[in-house]
């Protein structure tokens, strides 16, 4: 693989950047400065070091972002901001999507990948990956409403929610829990129990946090994090 590439696909560096650093002397290949960017790097073996650190290649990217509302989560739209643009350019080209949907108007944990598998998996139906939100709502949400909503409702479409969790945590506001994604469906849920949500944030997805990322911010999974959501490998 080229230099420049593999700078690219690791996130480091655009190709126009890898070649700047390229003749700044920045990047060395088994402790050589390198002297082209487009020399031919083995990633698996060579020992590619920029700025004091050791690039290690990875086949793919693992991204966990604080979605503001505002953006949507498609990776193309020709009227609103894709997530994706919150991204430095370069991680914008390693064909990077949400493994996961969050409406325009909900902010919250979004995870960015290219591995199709995992992502596949975490979203599918079949395996009720819990997803944990929190909210606040137009009326008074009493012990009853959360209970109705836990064991589940009956939405616009006819569709019979499955059991969740509802922890109340002020008159208005709350966590729910579910391990099913439907259109629209919290808002959904509250509509079916007469309430409707004034706002949403996703701040658990299976076992992934967003502690310590603002709003509009990203960083790249731990290997500890990338291990979980890739287990069935
Ligand atoms: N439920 C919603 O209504 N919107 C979301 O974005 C996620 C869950």
């Amino acid at each position: 693989m080229r230099l420049d590439k593999f700078m690219s696909e690791t996130g480091r560096a655009s190709r126009k950047e890898a070649a700047l650093a390229v003749r700044k002397g920045l990047i060395t290949v088994n402790g050589a400065t390198v002297k082209k960017a487009d020399v031919h790097i083995d990633p698996d073996n060579d020992e590619i070091v920029f700025m004091g650190e050791r690039i290690v290649y990875k086949k793919y990217t693992y991204i966990i972002m604080n979605k503001p509302c505002g953006y949507v989560s498609v990776t193309e739209s020709k009227t609103d901001v894709p997530a994706l643009a919150l991204l430095p350019e370069n991680l914008q080209k390693i064909g990077l999507f949400p493994a996961g949907r969050l409406d325009k108007n909900t902010s919250g944990l979004l995870l960015l990948t290219n591995d199709g598998e995992s992502a596949h998996r975490l979203t599918s139906p079949k395996h009720h990956v819990e997803k944990e939100y929190a909210f606040t709502v137009k009326f008074p949400l009493s012990k009853d409403d959360a209970a109705i909503l836990e064991s589940g409702v009956e939405l616009d479409d006819g569709y019979r929610t499955m059991p969740c969790r509802v922890i109340l945590t002020g008159e208005k506001e709350g966590h729910i829990i579910l391990r099913e994604g439907k259109y629209h469906q919290i808002k959904r849920m509250m509509q079916a129990v007469h309430n409707s949500i004034t706002s949403l944030s996703r701040i658990r997805y299976a076992s992934l946090t967003l502690d310590g990322i603002g709003v509009g911010e990203w960083r790249y999974l731990t290997e500890a994090e990338e291990k979980e959501i890739t287990d069935h490998r």
